[in-house]
């Protein structure tokens, strides 16, 4: 594996999942894999799961990690082309990419939207930049449209807890916030259910308020519906998730039904179990007593971000000369 930036880079789904889990069955197994391999870990915004998780995975391959808060500790980039920089940005992608391949066998990076351009957004043309300047493999840590390392873990939680099931109804279930959030996680969560029902695994759901339509390159073969009720009716899991509006570009629009998942309208589904990538806000996108109850997967989700992680470094590990 040379990149791991969307579903589009796993060719099998059922196989990467099952190494997650063999290597959450045996952690330390190919620690002789890292041994002297460098991961630079580049943040341009904030992280608890995918920074710590990430780190440990690495460090249970036996490699040496780097971290780089970039927004903080880096100089201002610039990722235009053609531009004389005599403005605020200091350093060009194309120097600070080639010089972090140099000090690493391997990078990730998180890249948020900034939610104002979707045409710029949507394009990942800093994520493409990233990539073509370092010269080495690259492991999104969350890039502008996806999360590929949060929706692998999902598919892996999902995996581990289907238990008499065949093939599970996962409902991804929009939910209220405070503040306008990118895309990325469900697109991304989308875009892996997408295939994991053509590939028979899961049927799958999207359930949101009008004008919260996520673009269809995401969406296709989905069942949508703008009804709650509808979409938890029978459903095996539910994936609770904010975003912000993709017509509207970026705006949160007015909702006037309630969305806020609560224990009261999950008696119709097939006690299914809830998750949330975290962070989330208790009782503004999750009701407490769904999140501290028995049905809540978030905590075991949140711990195998560490297999997913590990499965994708182990790959891209074992193509290193
Ligand atoms: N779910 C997730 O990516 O968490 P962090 O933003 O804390 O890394």
């Amino acid at each position: 594996m040379k990149q791991f930036f969307s579903v589009a880079d796993v060719e099998d789904l059922p196989s990467i999942v099952a190494e997650a889990l063999e290597l959450k069955s045996n952690p330390f197994g190919y620690e002789h894999l890292g041994r002297r391999k460098t991961l630079g870990l580049v943040f341009l915004n904030p992280s608890l799961r995918t920074r710590l998780s990430t780190q440990k995975a690495a460090i249970n391959l036996g490699m040496d990690v780097m971290v780089m808060n970039m927004d903080k500790d880096g100089w201002a980039l610039e990722t235009k082309d053609g531009v004389a920089m005599a403005g605020s940005t200091v350093e060009h992608i194309r120097e600070a990419a080639a010089v972090m391949g140099r000090y690493c066998d391997i990078l990730g990076m998180r890249s948020f939207p900034k939610l104002q351009d979707r045409e710029e957004d949507y394009s990942e043309d800093l994520f493409k930049k990233f990539m073509r300047y370092c010269g080495v493999p690259v492991v999104s840590l969350e890039s502008a449209t996806r999360h590929p390392l949060q929706s692998l873990t999902d598919l892996v939680t999902i995996r581990e807890h289907w238990q008499g099931v065949s093939k599970p109804k996962v409902v991804l279930a929009w939910a209220p916030h405070v503040k306008a959030l990118p895309q990325a996680v469900p697109n991304s969560f989308s875009e892996w259910m997408c295939r994991a029902q053509a590939e028979g695994l899961v049927d799958f759901t999207i359930a949101h308020p009008q004008g919260y339509e996520l673009a269809e390159e995401f969406t296709n073969g989905a069942a949508i519906t703008h009804s709650l009720d509808e979409a938890l009716t029978g459903a095996d899991f539910v994936y609770v998730k904010n975003w912000s509006s993709y017509s509207d570009y970026g705006k949160i629009l007015p909702v006037t039904a309630p969305w806020m998942i609560d224990n009261s309208v999950l008696g119709t589904t097939n006690g299914a179990k809830v998750m949330h990538c975290l962070p989330v806000r208790r009782d503004v996108e999750l009701a407490s007593e769904v999140l501290d109850g028995p049905q809540a997967l978030v905590i075991e989700e949140a711990a195998n971000r560490v297999w997913a992680a590990q499965a994708v470094l182990k790959r891209m590990l074992e193509q290193l000369t």
